[in-house]
């Protein structure tokens, strides 16, 4: 009999990337993924750490979990809990405290010990902790994928991040920056491919600072790779995220320019227009510096499509910050972006920074911010009503015959057109244009 795995993905890209890699190891162990909790062998949450309230929410699922878990055992069934991601490895010892039920708690770089933990579970042990960052590393002991690929797939090239902004959790979380070898990155994605895939989105918490070892040991640099992968039949779209301003150098803006298959659209934070929360941030860049990159990444590729994400309320942001942060924006003019209020992270040196600002500051600030920037996301859409754009259709719209696919920059589009196939390239002219997507008609199937 097969066993059911139930996994509940919180937060990043990541997390879906690590989360597909364990139902595939695990799935060598004989589970089976399903699509609910109910009737679950191993429940596996894989949760995120990075803005308030997180950990609450995991343990108020796991209080759900538990008592799912106590009728099973009433029917004589059973289940395991398992916690996995940031807020395992930021919690650890705590959680085995405050949730002595959770059976085994590992964190993000341990993935690839989970039978281990499973096997040492069945042998009776209890409350399982592993948040260790081991020597060898996860992706090579994690199996690939098997079966079809998604259209549109992940691939992890570059984990953790040296940066230490003084918000962000996620140098502790997931540790130092490290990341894969040329050779393995290039065969997993020729492995998806092969499986599917027409896209490729490269994922890292801090992605353009790939400096993955090359052939004849010589250092690649994200643009490079980039080229590469280019190099490969079949793979239509390349994109990345997440990037560091000033780890945009002049390789990969300039692959912006030079490879078709590289997409014009990129998520590029700044988190704040004022040099001095900027620098408060510990972010190794002014906004002048973002002025720079943006227009040399819009030199080589005009018609580029911005992303961001913005801070607002960091400890000693004044009125005259913010307005600086507007003004940012007004003028680079982002096709989509997420804002949040600061939230203090226990353990980040941010938390612990005087002039904390006040929560209805914060919420006066933010609503001032997405005003602004839903409406540069509403004229960014309204502008491509009437233009015909390539489209890679991913999955099944909500009505029979409808189909959703992605412009080259990354906005939802629906067609309706029976010819049309999952995965294909088409030409499409773009008729509606809504807050969240588009609406258009098909002019040529397969590109
Ligand atoms: N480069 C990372 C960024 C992770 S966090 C990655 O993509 O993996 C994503 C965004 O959340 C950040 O860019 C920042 O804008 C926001 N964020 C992080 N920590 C925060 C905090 N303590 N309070 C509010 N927002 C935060
Ligand atoms: Fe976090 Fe800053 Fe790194 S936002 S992931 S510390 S670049």
């Amino acid at each position: 009999m097969r066993k059911k795995l139930f996994i509940k993905t919180y937060g990043c890209q990541m997390n879906v990337y690590d989360s597909d890699r364990m139902a595939a190891m695990l799935a060598r162990h004989g589970y089976q993924r399903v699509d609910s909790p109910e009737g679950a062998d191993l429940v596996l949450l894989n949760t995120c750490h990075i803005r308030e309230k997180a950990a609450e929410k995991v343990y108020s699922e796991l209080g759900r979990l538990r008592r799912l878990r106590e009728q099973r055992r009433r029917e004589g069934g059973d289940m395991l809990l398992a916690v996995a991601g940031c807020v395992a490895q930021a919690e650890g010892e705590a959680m085995a405290e405050r949730a002595p039920f959770v059976d085994i708690v590992v964190g993000p770089q341990a993935y690839h010990r989970l039978p281990e933990l499973l096997a040492r579970r069945g042998r009776g042990r209890s409350g399982i902790i592993d948040t260790s960052f081991p020597r060898e590393s996860k992706f090579d002991e994690l199996p690939r994928e098997e079966g079809q690929s998604a259209v549109s797939a992940f691939l992890t090239v570059q984990e953790g991040c040296d940066k230490f902004c003084t918000f962000c959790v996620v140098p502790y979380t997931r540790g130092a920056e490290v990341s894969r070898p040329v050779a393995d990155v290039l065969a997993e994605a020729r492995d998806l491919v092969a499986r599917g895939a027409r896209e490729i989105t490269l994922l890292g918490q801090n992605v353009n600072a790939y400096h993955g070892e090359g052939p004849q040991g010589r250092e690649w640099g994200l643009g490079r790779l980039i080229r590469e992968l280019a190099e490969i039949p079949g793979l239509l779209r390349i994109r990345y995220t997440t990037s560091y301003p000033s780890d945009m150098d002049a390789e990969l803006i300039a692959a912006h320019g030079e490879v078709p298959q590289l997409m014009p659209f990129l998520h590029l934070p700044v988190q704040s227009g004022s040099d001095r929360v900027l620098r408060a941030m510990n972010r190794h860049h002014t906004a002048d510096d973002y002025r720079r990159i943006v227009a040399a990444l819009r030199e080589a590729r005009p018609d580029i499509a911005l992303s961001s994400d913005f801070i607002v309320g960091f400890p000693g942001e004044r009125e005259e910050d913010f307005a600086a942060t507007l003004e940012l924006v007004e003028e680079i003019g982002f096709a989509q972006a997420y804002s949040f209020k600061y939230s203090p992270r226990p353990g980040t040196p941010g938390a612990i920074l005087p002039g904390q600002v006040r929560e209805t500051v914060k919420a006066e600030r933010l609503a001032r911010l997405q005003e602004l920037l839903d409406a540069q996301m509403r004229r960014f859409h309204a502008a491509q009503r009437g233009r015909e754009l390539p489209v890679l259709f991913e999955r099944p719209g909500r009505h029979p015959a409808q189909l959703l696919g992605r412009t080259p920059y990354m906005q939802s589009v629906h067609v309706e057109a029976p010819e049309l196939r999952i995965g294909d390239l088409a030409l499409v002219r773009i008729t509606e244009a809504h807050a969240h997507s588009l609406a258009g008609t098909l002019v040529t199937r397969s590109m």
